[in-house]
Order: structure tokens, then C-alpha cells, then sequence
């Protein structure tokens, strides 16, 4: 048992140091190109999270036969929705982004990834449109897609300045999980995407984003609105503790989240989500005039 303990006590060592050395070599690439930078950011995104197993790639995904995807996409919808896990925590992830309650409607799926969150609209009578920054993400997601049974609308790939997207279809509903903190263009894309809703009066945004918690739970340190979030101490801990790959991200309270949207957009909710609400569900809304 003694040698247990101790050896549970070496892991961890280890550990916390794999993860200052990462937290290293990020401040370092930092140092050398000083700012963020999105081709970096494609070809760091060419592995994606399948939550608590690790980052994979797509290649490996469409290599796959049909019924290893299924089990993958069990296992992804396990993780990640258990009421028992920490993301999913009495239900806020799905009800709070209408994972459940969302019907006949066309969803854009902003950094799409594997498109599991997708999926969860096309259980229920929705239709959607991926968008991501790499194309192989994008065949992947849409053979996880076909794998289970349904068909995706479209496929955009998305560019790193204005014009962010170019979709042949109109949609109803800007969904973006996990994404939109990890660039600095955040304003500037939802402004973009307000004139490719199907209906103007009714445009909708639902976005899952780093909240101000996860910030203070993982660097121990306070917010701040004002400084970059770059230039702040802490953030190469924040980035590499947030996700293992990506050189980029950012947090938001309610306060932040609506000092930079769109004047035309107004936060109508702001909850925590996660265990220690870590992440955070958003909609926007037209203003009203
Ligand atoms: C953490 S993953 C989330 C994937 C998916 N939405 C999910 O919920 O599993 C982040 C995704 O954002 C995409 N991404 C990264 N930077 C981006 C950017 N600047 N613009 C759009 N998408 C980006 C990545 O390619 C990746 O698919």
C-alpha cells in the first residue's frame, strides 16, 4: 500500500512535469512568431479531442470500418453526456445548448470537429451544415455522420479572416461548442455570420465557451477584461491545461461576452456548464431596437 501511494506520488511528478514543459515549448513558439496565427492554428488542429481518450487524427477515423465507428461515436456520446462525468453535470451541457429540445431546424456547425455534437441535432429532425478549418476534419465528421445513419447538408471550409465562410445554404442556428475561444477574431466572426441567417429577425447563436472559472481554477489566478489575454501570466498554463493541442485561448464571463459581441446582438443566457463550471452555454439574439 506504502508502495503504492509513493509511486501514485512519482506519477504525478512526472506528470506536472510533462505538463511545465509544455507549457515551455508553447511559451517559446510564442516568443518566436508573437502573435496568433491561424495556419498554425490548421495545422495544429489536424488531431481532435475524443474526450477523456485523447487527440486523434482524422485520417485514422475514415480508415475505420462502420461498425468501429459506431462503437467510437458510443463511446464519445458516453464521455461526454453522462450525467455521471463531469462535462455533461445534471444535464446543463444538453440542455443549456438545446441539444434536446432543438427540432427542424438548420444548424450551423461552426469547428464542427468530429461532429458529434451535430449528431445530437440530427437525432431530432434537424439538418446540418459543417464547418471546420481543415477539410479531413470535415470528411471525417461527415463519414462519422453517414456511419450513423444520416446525411450532412453541406460542408464548409472556414478561413482564417473575413470572408470567414461562403455556405450555399441559409441556416437558423450558429452553433459553436469548443471553438471560439481558441481565436482572437470572436467579434468579428459572429458579425460575419449575421447575413447568412435563414431569417434575420430570428437569428440565433448558441456557443459553448471557456467561462472566467476555468481560468481561476487553472492558473490560481484572478481575471482580467482589460490585458490581452496573451501578455497575461498564466496563459501558457491556461492553453496547455485546457487542451493539449492549440497555441490559443481565451475565457468569458457574461461581462466580457457582451462587451465584444456585436452591437447588434444581445446575450439573452449566460450559465455555467461542467462540474465546476469551467465551460459556459451562450445565445445571442437580435437586439431589439
Ligand atoms: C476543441 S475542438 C471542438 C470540436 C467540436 N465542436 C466538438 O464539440 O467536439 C475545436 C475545433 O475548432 C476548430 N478550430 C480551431 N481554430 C479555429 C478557428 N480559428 N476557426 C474555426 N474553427 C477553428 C478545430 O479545427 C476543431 O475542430
Amino acid at each position: 500500500m506504502f508502495n503504492l501511494l509513493k509511486l501514485k506520488k512519482k506519477l504525478n511528478r512526472f506528470k506536472r512535469f510533462l505538463w511545465s514543459f509544455d507549457e515551455i515549448i508553447l511559451a517559446l513558439e510564442w516568443k518566436i512568431v508573437g502573435k496568433y496565427n491561424f495556419k498554425r492554428s490548421k495545422s495544429d488542429w489536424q488531431r481532435l479531442p475524443f474526450d477523456n481518450v485523447g487527440y486523434i487524427s482524422p485520417e485514422l477515423i475514415l480508415g475505420m470500418d462502420k461498425s468501429n465507428i459506431q462503437n467510437f461515436i458510443k463511446e464519445f456520446e458516453d464521455t461526454r453526456y453522462s450525467l455521471d462525468g463531469w462535462r455533461n453535470y445534471k444535464n446543463l451541457w444538453r440542455s443549456k445548448l438545446g441539444l434536446d429540445n432543438t427540432k427542424g431546424k438548420v444548424i450551423f456547425d461552426f469547428g464542427c470537429g468530429f461532429g458529434i455534437e451535430s449528431l445530437q441535432f440530427l437525432y431530432n429532425g434537424n439538418e446540418v451544415i459543417l464547418g471546420d478549418i481543415n477539410e479531413e476534419n470535415l470528411n471525417a465528421a461527415e463519414y462519422i455522420i453517414n456511419c450513423a445513419g444520416y446525411k450532412v447538408k453541406e460542408k464548409v471550409l472556414l478561413n482564417s479572416e473575413n470572408p470567414y465562410f461562403s455556405v450555399s445554404n441559409k441556416f437558423d442556428i450558429f452553433y459553436s461548442n469548443g471553438v471560439l475561444h481558441h481565436t482572437p477574431n470572436i467579434s468579428d466572426i459572429l458579425e460575419f455570420a449575421i447575413d447568412s441567417f435563414n431569417n434575420y429577425e430570428n437569428i440565433e447563436y448558441r456557443l459553448m465557451l471557456y467561462s472566467d472559472k476555468a481560468w481561476e481554477l487553472e492558473t490560481g489566478r484572478k481575471t482580467d477584461r482589460d490585458l490581452p489575454i496573451e501578455k497575461q501570466k498564466g496563459f501558457f498554463k491556461y492553453v496547455r491545461r485546457m487542451d493539449k493541442v492549440g497555441k490559443y485561448a481565451d475565457w468569458f464571463d457574461e461581462k466580457k461576452l457582451s462587451s465584444i459581441i456585436p452591437n447588434k446582438l444581445v446575450l439573452k443566457n449566460y450559465d455555467y456548464i461542467g462540474q465546476r463550471g469551467r465551460f459556459s452555454a451562450s445565445i445571442l439574439k437580435l437586439r431589439e431596437f
